[in-house]
């Protein structure tokens, strides 16, 4: 039996990063609505201790859940790593996050079994993509490299600018020496400096962006369980944030196919 297909899927990130996620979303399950919620007022996660990720992640899904949400993708890399199996035991809706679809989109793509990572500091301290990864593959060689400023500089809409060519260097010059043969961008602002990053490391690399496969593992969730959406009309979008609504309005415009014209501001404290 059918049921609860037109709800809405939940899409949550610390900040603007993850409409990166949303994006493929979209376009992967165009009939899907969606509410996305960015947590503006308290990016970064990425600096955050794992008990204080627990508890927004949490807020967040009890905020969801007043949507009537039928399904919710942590599009946060930090939060994926460091609240997604405590969350998915507290709530009873399915709950998937984009470090285990990231890094077997990795583990297929190796040649050598050598794969790097980049992500904020807490996802590389937490190890969570190197566990994963060797779960899948038991002899692969994981190297993590924190690139913090990677955050803000596409957030101020630098990724073009020389200053992040040098600090990608600057991060990752010693990564280029090793012999990495596929690269997963664990942070969800680094797709938006996917071809800068491509261009650092040259063919040889093979850069995964986990949002794909994450989408992919969405849509057959949603087949498993009978509740994707046939309404064969497009799916409709919301967006609430913490703090700065204008702000994100303005980046989501700018990053997603479609026109975002409103984004609603909410306490999240309250959930
Ligand atoms: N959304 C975060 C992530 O994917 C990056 C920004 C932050 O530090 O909150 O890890």
């Amino acid at each position: 039996m059918e049921k609860n297909n037109t709800a809405p899927i939940g899409v949550f990130d610390s900040g603007v990063g993850g409409l990166t996620v949303a994006r493929e979303i979209m376009r992967q399950l165009p009939e899907e609505n969606v509410v996305y919620f960015g947590d503006t007022a308290r990016v970064p996660y990425g600096s955050k201790s794992k008990n204080n990720i627990i508890r927004f992640s949490r807020q967040i899904i009890h905020f969801l859940r007043t949507k009537k949400v039928k399904a919710i993708v942590i599009a946060c890399n930090t939060a994926s790593a460091l609240a997604l199996d405590t969350v998915q035991k507290e709530f009873d809706i399915p709950i998937i996050g984009v470090i285990i679809p990231g890094a077997r989109a990795a583990v297929s793509e190796t040649r050598n079994g050598k794969i790097g990572v980049l992500g904020t500091e807490a996802t590389i301290k937490s190890e969570t993509y190197t566990k994963v990864i060797r779960s899948l593959k038991a002899d692969a060689e994981v190297v993590g490299k924190p690139c913090p400023l990677f955050v803000p500089l596409v957030e101020e809409g630098f990724a073009k600018h020389r200053i992040t060519e040098e600090v990608i260097d600057i991060y990752l010059a010693d990564m280029k020496k090793t012999d990495i043969d596929t690269m997963i961008l664990g942070c969800t602002h680094y797709p938006l400096l996917r071809s800068r990053i491509m261009e650092y490391f040259g063919e040889k690399v093979h850069i995964v962006n986990p949002a794909y496969e994450t989408a992919m593992d969405l849509k057959a969730i949603l087949k498993e369980r009978n509740i994707a959406n046939h309404s064969g009309e497009p799916g409709t979008y919301d967006f609430y944030v913490s703090d700065a609504a204008e702000k994100f309005t303005r980046f989501a415009d700018s990053i997603l196919p479609y026109d975002v014209t409103k984004t609603k501001q909410i306490n999240i404290e309250e959930y």
